[in-house]
């Protein structure tokens, strides 16, 4: 296992389009066992293979213990909406008041290429949505008012410049 560099948005990789697994084999594993570490490496609770360099649809997560890794997710019902406080590895220091659908179904499958579907709500359905919009280069910037987008972009070209 290896941690990876967490791409910071306005990183293009992040709304770059992402493909589809087809095979189940080892480098996927190596994909997934690196993202788990990557993430608990920075304390998330989700990450998806963009924020980190890859174009793939693949999502790990690991909420209060419950561990997910989902290749290929579709969501395939959404209802009702609720806020949360949401934050995100690919723009450090900012958390956001967000909506996100208040219940979800979820087909996936895992790294093993059993498939999966999920009736969710409740906190991790917002995780779930927040990790499978990465894959289609849907990011918290693009879910907030005009005027907290420029706030937001502000706040991270300050964190870039104090880098160098
Ligand atoms: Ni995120």
């Amino acid at each position: 296992m290896a941690t990876r560099e967490i791409k910071i948005f306005p990183d293009p990789v992040l709304r770059a389009e992402t493909k589809k697994i087809d095979k189940f084999d080892d480098e996927l594993q190596k994909l997934v066992s690196d993202m788990f570490e990557t993430m608990y490496f920075s304390d998330g609770i989700g990450l998806a293979a963009p924020q980190i360099g890859v174009s793939q649809k693949v999502v790990v997560i690991d909420y209060h213990g419950d561990k997910y890794t989902l290749v290929n997710p579709v969501i395939t019902k959404c209802e009702g909406s609720v806020v949360n406080e949401e934050g995100c590895l690919s723009f450090p220091g900012i958390y956001e008041k967000v909506s996100s659908p208040e219940k979800i179904s979820v087909d996936f499958y895992d790294e093993k290429g059993n498939e999966h579907s999920l009736d969710l709500d409740g906190f991790i359905a917002c995780v779930f949505c927040h990790e499978i919009d990465h894959l289609n280069g849907r990011m918290l910037i693009d879910r907030v008012s005009p005027v907290k987008k420029t706030f937001i972009k502000k706040k991270l070209a300050k964190r870039e410049g104090s880098k160098r």
